[in-house]
């Protein structure tokens, strides 16, 4: 309950409140003296200021419903913060919380309402789910509130972000890899290789990176590139460049990018390395959320992969840098 580490800060919350409400409390009681007499017609004490020869400022009370008003306010602050969580980490006499109390019966309604539909689908293997039009209905929304934010509300991804309706996967398209993805989370390294390589050596490696998917590049570098690509890369990406879906290493031959095709990014991407993640949803959504959003997944592919990954259609080879258009992200 208590977010406090010590003691003392709780003591210190309680002490200001309450003393601040008291101190209110203890003002209106000094400034609304004399409003009894004053109502009972006695003439209200007069200030020395004098205006325009005749104009004389009393020193009224203030008026008796006014500070009735005011008195029930501090009343009602006291009760409330006797009943409601609030007074340092006092959790308040009816036991309340916003967590528990609150949210927890709303979600329980909701479960009430959906967990036997969830649970149908549930049972039902993804490639069935996703062509139920129901559960893509469902398999959407949940998408959009939960997953837009990074991969846009159509999957396509953006920079870093990778494309979820394209046919081509970091870590498998296959229905089991893709709730894998979504259940237990994903974490993508990229070493750095600046410090190793140096700024010529990262050049050269990236031009030959560049020319794996067909783009304009200096020759002479590339042909240095292939040497230390054949040295520090294959291990990951693979000797052809393909890359390796057990590791999230993007294949690299296929021109579409996580991160960018331009010369600076890729570059960028070689000398700062790269670490993405993907966060973990099997505890906060529970498997049946995460079984329709698999399929809704599975379902935004062009080219459904069957349990072995079919091969990515590769995006038109672009002689010019396909940077301008996030949309060729991954
Ligand atoms: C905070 C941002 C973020 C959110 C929210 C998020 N993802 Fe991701 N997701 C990522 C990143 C980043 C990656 C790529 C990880 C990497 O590069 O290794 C990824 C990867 C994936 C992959 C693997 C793609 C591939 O090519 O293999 C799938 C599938 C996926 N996300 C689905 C989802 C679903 C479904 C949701 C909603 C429940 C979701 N993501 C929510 C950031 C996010
Ligand atoms: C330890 C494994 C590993 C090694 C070694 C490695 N990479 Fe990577 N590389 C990755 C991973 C994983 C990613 C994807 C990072 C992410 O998900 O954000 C990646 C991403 C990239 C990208 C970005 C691709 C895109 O779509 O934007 C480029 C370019 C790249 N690597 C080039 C290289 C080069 C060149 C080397 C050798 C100098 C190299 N990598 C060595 C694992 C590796």
């Amino acid at each position: 309950m208590s977010d406090f580490v010590s003691g003392f800060w709780d003591m210190y919350v309680r002490v200001i409140v309450l003393a601040s409400i008291l101190a209110c409390g203890v003002f209106l009681w000094m400034q609304s003296k004399g409003a009894p007499a004053v109502a009972a017609g006695a003439e209200a004490e007069k200030m020395d200021h004098v205006w325009d020869e005749t104009l004389q400022e009393y020193n009224n009370p203030l008026p008796l419903w006014w500070s009735y008003l005011f008195y029930i306010t501090v009343v009602f602050a006291l009760v409330y913060l006797a009943l409601y969580p609030g007074l340092g980490s006092n959790p308040g006499m009816l036991g309340w919380t916003s967590h528990e109390s609150q949210y927890g019966a709303e979600m329980k309604a909701a479960d009430a309402t959906y967990g036997p539909i969830f649970d149908k689908f549930a049972k039902m293997d993804i490639q069935a789910v996703a062509a139920n039009p129901e559960a893509k209905q469902m398999g959407e929304r949940l998408f959009l509130t939960y997953c837009a934010q990074c991969h846009g509300s159509d999957g396509k991804g953006a920079k870093g972000f990778p494309n979820l309706a394209d046919a081509d996967w970091l870590y498998g398209g296959t229905p089991e890899k893709i709730k894998e993805s979504i259940a237990e989370g994903r974490m993508g390294v990229m070493p750095a290789w600046g410090p190793q390589l140096g700024a010529e050596g990262v050049k050269d490696v990236a031009n030959y990176v560049r020319s794996l998917s067909g783009q304009q590049t200096d020759s002479v570098r590339a042909a240095r590139g292939k040497d230390i690509f054949a040295t520090n890369c294959v291990a990951c990406h693979g000797p052809d460049g393909k890359g390796n879906q057990a590791i999230g290493a993007p294949n690299l031959t296929d021109n579409i990018w996580l991160y960018g095709s331009s010369e600076a990014t890729v570059i960028e991407t070689i000398t700062k390395g790269r670490t993405n993640q993907m966060p973990v949803w099997k505890n906060f959504l529970g498997d049946s959320k995460v079984h329709l959003l698999a399929a809704y997944v599975y379902s935004l592919s062009p080219v459904k992969a069957e349990p072995a990954a079919a091969p990515a259609p590769a995006a038109a080879p672009a002689a010019a840098p396909a940077e301008a258009a996030p949309a060729a992200a991954k």
